[in-house]
């Protein structure tokens, strides 16, 4: 997709970080806009803001997790702009502790929004751009799903989100495989940032309330929140840099998109060490802050 003046943009998690950026840079092309959020507060103030651009924009609560809200987002933006040319499969939660630790209700959230959310987006969209190609040969469409450098490497206390996030780089890859046998028209990209200053450390205020624990988050959930706020403080790309790589990388048809070029190492490293059949080190090596940050709140320091 080169030109995207006019096209539908539809992006979940839309009322907070990558996901307003992304309809910021987005609306700033000339784009038509759905946001998706949970959060109804957030994305009417998101898309108020974007209004008073002049873009043209709709907000519709949704749970991700949710297959028939999904359905009805897709409903909702088929209805108000006929068709859609760009998904974001954005929406996302990151909820820390030990790998044990987490309740089954913490784990089926961070698979319902993470993975299920992703999976609903997919089910859903990718049928209506196939119809839509296959009646315009000019028609181009587009399905970016987030998931993190944490779908490449794995790293202590993020657990979940690290299952959630491998599972999403797989199920990218397999609709990349997909639809290279079926469509020309229609392509994917699966986003791995890394750490980055967004609404993401403090994810379990999307915790739904039937899930909430009545306890207080236990040591290894406040050492992780500790250890992602000191990587997104030590973070040097914005969520609006990762917009920008996000949209070059749809220009170009590119599959993987890493805006972190740090991560590569990470990754690189991952992959060496399943090779040569060596033990996981993971990405925080010994002595780094964001490790010693890690060990001294599991200490209770
Ligand atoms: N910020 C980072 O460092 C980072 C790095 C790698 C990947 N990511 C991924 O980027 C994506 C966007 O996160 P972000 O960093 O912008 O965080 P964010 O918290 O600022 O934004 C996430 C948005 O998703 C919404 N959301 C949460 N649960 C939802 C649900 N069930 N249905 C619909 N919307 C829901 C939230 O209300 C919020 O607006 C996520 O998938 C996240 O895992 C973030």
């Amino acid at each position: 997709m080169h030109d995207f003046h006019d096209k539908v943009a539809v992006i979940t998690g839309g009322a907070s970080g990558f996901g307003k950026a992304f309809a910021v840079l987005g609306a700033s092309l000339g784009m038509r806009l759905v946001l998706a959020d949970i959060d109804q507060g957030a994305l009417d103030a998101v898309v108020e803001e974007l209004q008073a651009t002049g873009a043209t924009v709709i907000g519709k609560r949704t749970d991700v997790s949710r297959s028939t809200d999904v359905q009805a987002l897709a409903d909702t933006a088929v209805g108000a702009f006929g068709q859609v040319d760009l998904l974001f499969n954005n929406a996302g939660v990151a909820p820390g502790g030990l790998v044990w630790e987490r309740s089954e209700q913490d784990w089926n959230w961070a698979l319902g929004v993470n993975l299920h959310g992703v999976i609903h987006g997919v089910r859903i969209f990718t049928p209506l751009m196939l119809a839509a190609a296959a009646k315009d040969p000019s028609y181009r469409g587009h399905i970016v799903n987030t998931a993190s450098v944490a779908g490449l490497t794995t790293a202590p206390t993020l657990g979940p989100y690290c299952v959630t996030k491998h599972a999403v780089v797989a199920l990218s890859e397999s609709l990349y495989h997909d639809l290279a046998l079926v469509s020309e028209q229609v392509h994917c990209s699966v986003l791995c940032p890394g750490f980055v200053a967004t609404g993401i450390s403090r994810s379990d205020r999307n915790l739904p309330s039937e899930d909430a624990t009545a306890t207080e988050p236990s040591r290894a959930q406040r050492a992780a929140m500790a250890m992602l706020d000191q990587g997104i403080a030590a973070g040097t790309l914005s969520a609006d840099d990762v917009a920008r790589t996000t949209f070059d990388g749809i220009r170009d048809l590119r599959f993987y998109l890493l805006p972190h070029p740090g991560s590569i190492q990470a990754v690189r490293q991952r992959f060496d060490e399943i090779l040569d059949l060596r033990n996981p080190t993971g990405p925080f090596a010994e002595n780094s802050p964001i490790r010693e940050t890690l060990t001294a709140s599991l200490r209770g320091e």
